[in-house]
């Protein structure tokens, strides 16, 4: 058994800012608000519900994951956040119409008490939106000064500890990495000269990483997966983790190809197209920021399958994700899948997925979860990026050369163990010898 971490404590209060106050920024916040007052259940969040084993099988000991590591209570969260728009998240909340307004008004006097601070914007990088409610300054170094400068300040007034940020924000358009992104100096640089590589997201990400805070990103867009924003991490000490929350469609995926990748059945192709009318919906209705998602959408199958070890089964796959902005249905996404599957003799099987689901229901838990383990990474000491939380996220981003795990089910245990072995808890393995009496001690 190791030693575990020196984790410490969660004692005070914990601040959850997020830029972008929208849908799933909204339903978060009124979500935990509603479940501390005990109005709901915490559906969909590991940290809340979720047990863990430990010990052998028999040893029939299975603590919730929040009475086995130290977790922030709900009661002692406090939220923050920017967006472009003035609504406060009571208003916001109203009118993406994703919780129930009856469910809204039990805590309205809360969620009106929460209003944006003026967010950092540049409609270069999201083509669908624009707002008044946004920050100036001479140049993206100064902007990034000034969100230090609101965190310092939310951090006094609400008498928190500590701060974790999650990007809540829409999806940029499609950067690549470019030569500003490589070096911490080449950066900074980058953000007194107004480099235009630079994006919004990425001097959140900045803000927050140069002052010692957990950072996660909701949205596929380049925020903090460069080697410049990594190496800081580091040197600040700040955890930070891939990108993307793992819903809807692409969470269905990535639990189902697994299955069929354990029988050893193939696949032709893999149709996914969806109905979506949000305002996530309407900014990826822009082919910039569509191409952010697809890329992150399409990354999943290839490294399940791995086609380059399985030619038979998987080299001809043809793989599809469209999202279709179709305002009528809200937030209420209907996500369809067609699936081309093949068996025995190569003989040809079809199925078809018709989820209808409810998108920002599904991303407030992750939100939740990755601001609480995050925070407890922090103090645990552990720094840059952290695969275990691949969880959660589309894009898990991993050191140079390494693969990332997309099957939920590894991802699933591997964040497990990772507790335990933060706690020094034995890890658990699934061999299982130990329950049958003929395996001598030193065959365990
Ligand atoms: N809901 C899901 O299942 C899901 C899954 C994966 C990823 N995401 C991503 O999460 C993000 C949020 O989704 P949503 O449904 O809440 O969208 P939304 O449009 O309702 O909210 C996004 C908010 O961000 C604000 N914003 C945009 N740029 C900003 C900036 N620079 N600073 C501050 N605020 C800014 C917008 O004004 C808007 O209020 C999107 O990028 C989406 O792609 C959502």
């Amino acid at each position: 058994m190791s030693q575990g971490l020196n984790v410490k404590p969660a004692a005070g209060k914990l601040g959850i800012l997020t830029p972008g106050m929208g849908a799933v920024a909204s339903t978060f916040i009124a979500g935990v608000i509603a479940s501390r007052k005990g109005l709901r259940l915490p559906i969909g969040s590991v940290t809340q519900l979720g047990h863990i084993r430990l010990g052998k099988r028999t040893d029939n000991h299975q603590p919730l994951i929040k009475n086995f590591v130290p977790l922030t209570e709900l009661a002692d969260i406090e939220f923050g956040g920017w967006d472009i728009f003035e609504d406060s998240v009571y208003e916001a909340a109203v009118k993406c119409g994703v919780l129930p307004k009856d469910l809204l008004d039990e805590i309205k006097d809360e969620l009106s008490a929460i209003k944006p601070m003026k967010a950092v914007f540049d409609n270069y990088y999201v083509k669908k939106l624009d707002g008044t409610h946004v920050k100036h300054g001479a140049n993206k170094m100064e902007l990034a000064e000034q969100l230090m400068a609101d965190m310092k300040a939310f951090k006094e007034a609400k008498g928190c500890d500590r701060l974790v940020m999650v990007w809540c924000g829409s999806t940029e358009i499609y950067l690549k990495p470019s030569a500003v992104h490589q070096t911490i100096e080449a950066f900074e640089e980058g953000l007194r000269n107004n480099d235009p590589a630079i994006a919004p997201s990425m001097i959140y990400a900045y803000a927050a990483i140069k002052m010692g805070i957990p950072y996660a990103n909701g949205a596929p867009n380049l925020s903090a997966d460069f080697p410049a924003l990594e190496d800081l991490s580091r040197e600040t000490g700040s955890p930070t983790m891939g990108k993307d929350f793992k819903t809807g469609q692409t969470l269905m995926k990535t639990i189902l190809a697994p299955g069929f990748k354990a029988r050893m059945l193939g696949m032709s192709g893999w149709f996914s197209t969806n109905i979506l009318g949000n305002r996530d919906g309407e900014v990826l209705d822009d082919p910039e920021s569509f191409k952010t998602k697809e890329e992150s959408k399409l990354s999943v199958l290839d490294t399940i399958l791995q086609p380059e070890l399985y030619p038979d089964l998987y080299g001809d796959l043809y793989h599809k994700v469209r999202i279709n902005y179709y305002p009528p249905r809200g937030d209420n996404k209907e996500g369809w899948d067609n699936i081309d599957i093949f068996g025995w003799m190569g003989m040809p099987m079809q199925i078809k997925i018709d989820f209808l689901c409810r998108d920002s229901i599904l991303a407030a838990p992750i939100v939740l979860d990755l601001a609480l383990f995050l925070d407890l990474a922090k103090r645990a000491g552990m720094s840059g990026i952290q695969e275990w939380l691949s969880f959660y996220l589309k894009s898990p981003v991993t050191p140079a050369g390494l693969q990332p795990e997309h099957d939920l089910f590894i991802q699933q245990k591997k964040m497990k163990n990772t507790l335990r072995w933060m706690m020094g808890e034995e890890l658990i393995t699934h061999l299982g010898r130990e329950y049958y009496e003929d395996v001598s001690q030193d065959d365990r």
